[in-house]
């Protein structure tokens, strides 16, 4: 089943095809609570993301300005004059979180001249999880010294979907390994998300569909620090929480290393990192993980932009009606176990079920990560995410071959192929009802 089917003048005709919507049984227009609880910020058009939740005192939580720093800070091979932020690479990707987190939303990634930027990068695997043997599990595309691992180029397929291509490399990939492309997700309200107890996404765990109402998405269960966890970020949900999500960013993206991640991420073919001085033991230390840490756990959320509640009500019931809900989880409620008193017990509407599904054969790039196959995705967070449509040349879906928010719709396959369906059906008032509500929440 093709993903675009239904894509601009293939749509059906309207008079014999159009579904019909349920008038809202009341026309009061809802009340809409706080999108993320006490963590919600009235909207900047300068600030997209990466603000504070409000009224905090950083006065009392100095660590927290401490970790944005270290955030935007570019870091540099060691030795550097600043011992703090020196020890990058070899291998790296970027100099600093701040270069794929950016405040307007999506960095830059594929470029129109057929290049990419690091807003997009490359996991390297096969469909039963074996990395390169000789370049790893991610593709290096800078170094401090010599060559990176290689670069990538990409050419349009159709409809803006990218077809990549491994360049400036003198290696070929081994046998069945595949190109893993991941745009980097806008940074919003993930502190909110990392407080939402696992009994929670564990209701909606369904992975034999007993239900049987077409989804069957499952927790993605992994084992960090010697527990199991069901994991929440990252578009496979590799990881569980924010503090092993930095890690890995810090050793994979940045050639940085922490007590958790002690090794460079060099393959016993590179002597580059043996060769190269190392930047200390860990060369990021573990009251800078933590700064980190609390600096993204403290992220706020952007208030909704509603212009017309009318057509934003009516997008919401529609969202419901075709089941986009059905993964998309509206409202979450944080536990009680943060630190911060003002993440706990807050109903949050972030849009998603943490789950991975099966989207079907289209989204697939063959890598298998951890449990999750190539055709299994983590449904992403949809709040904030108007936000960034039309900024630079943002784009959705894992590998960035979506360029609006209706492409982003048309993929979805799999699991979500009946929804799709039901989206192409709808009277076009309807849909521009629906991508109403979407770049409002
Ligand atoms: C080269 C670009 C790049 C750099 C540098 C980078 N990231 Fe990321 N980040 C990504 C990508 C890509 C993902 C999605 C990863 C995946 O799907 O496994 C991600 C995911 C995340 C997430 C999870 C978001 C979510 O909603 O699931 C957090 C949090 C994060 N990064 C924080 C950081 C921090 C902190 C740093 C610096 C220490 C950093 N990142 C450096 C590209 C980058
Ligand atoms: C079966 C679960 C499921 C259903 C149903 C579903 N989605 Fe998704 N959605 C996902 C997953 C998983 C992804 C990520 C897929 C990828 O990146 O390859 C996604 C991605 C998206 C994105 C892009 C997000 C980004 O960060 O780039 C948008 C927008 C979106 N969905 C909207 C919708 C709408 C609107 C509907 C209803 C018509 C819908 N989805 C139905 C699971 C679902």
């Amino acid at each position: 089943m093709t993903g675009l089917s239904g894509c601009g003048s293939e749509q059906p005709s309207r008079n014999s095809d159009t579904v019909a919507v349920t008038p809202p049984e009341q026309s009061e227009p809802r009340e809409w609570q706080a999108v993320g609880g006490s963590a919600t910020v009235a909207f900047r058009d300068d600030m997209a993301f990466l603000q504070f939740i409000p009224d905090l005192d950083l006065g009392s939580a100095p660590t927290v300005s401490q970790g944005r720093e270290l955030f935007v800070a570019n870091w540099t091979a060691a030795p550097g004059s600043r011992t703090l932020l020196d020890g990058l690479g070899p291998l790296f990707i970027a100099d600093a979180c701040a270069d794929c987190h950016l405040v307007s939303g999506r960095a830059a990634s594929l470029n129109d001249d057929g290049t990419t930027s690091p807003g997009i990068l490359f996991r390297l695997g096969t469909a039963d999880g074996q990395p390169d043997a000789r370049l790893g599990g991610q593709l290096q595309t800078a170094a401090t010294v010599d060559v990176p691992e290689g670069r990538v180029t990409w050419q349009d397929v159709g409809l803006g979907r990218p077809q990549f291509q491994l360049s400036e490399t003198d290696r070929s990939l081994d046998d069945g390994v595949h190109l893993g492309p991941r745009l980097s997700p806008q940074l919003t309200g993930v502190g909110l998300l990392q407080q939402i107890p696992e009994a929670q996404i564990l209701e909606w765990h369904d992975p034999d569909d007993q239900d049987q109402d077409g989804i069957s998405g499952r927790a993605h269960w992994i084992e960090r620090e010697g527990v199991s966890c069901v994991g929440r970020f990252g578009w496979k949900a590799m990881q569980c929480t924010l503090r092993g999500q930095s890690a890995a960013a810090l050793h994979q993206d940045m050639g940085l290393t922490t007590a958790l991640n002690p090794a460079e991420p060099c393959t016993a073919y590179q002597s580059i990192c043996t060769d190269q001085p190392s930047g200390g033991d860990p060369e990021v230390s573990l009251d800078s993980l933590n700064a980190i840490n609390d600096f993204l756990t403290l992220l706020a959320v952007y208030e909704r932009r509603i212009t017309d509640q009318t057509q934003f009500d009516l997008g919401a019931d529609l969202f419901e009606q075709i089941g986009c809900d059905n993964c998309h989880r509206p409202m979450l409620t944080t536990g009680n176990q943060s630190l911060f008193e003002t993440l706990n017990q807050q109903t949050i509407y972030a849009y998603t079920d943490l789950l991975l599904h099966d989207m079907g054969a289209e989204l697939s790039d063959g890598v298998q990560e951890g449990n999750a196959n190539g055709r299994e995705w983590k449904t992403p967070p949809l709040w904030g995410l108007g936000l960034i449509e039309g900024i630079g040349n943002s784009r959705f879906l894992h590998d960035g071959r979506a360029r609006t928010l209706p492409e982003a719709i048309q993929w979805h396959g799999g699991e979500s192929s009946a929804s799709r369906e039901a989206w192409e059906i709808l009277a076009e008032e309807d849909q521009q009802a629906l991508l109403v509500f979407l770049r409002g929440i």
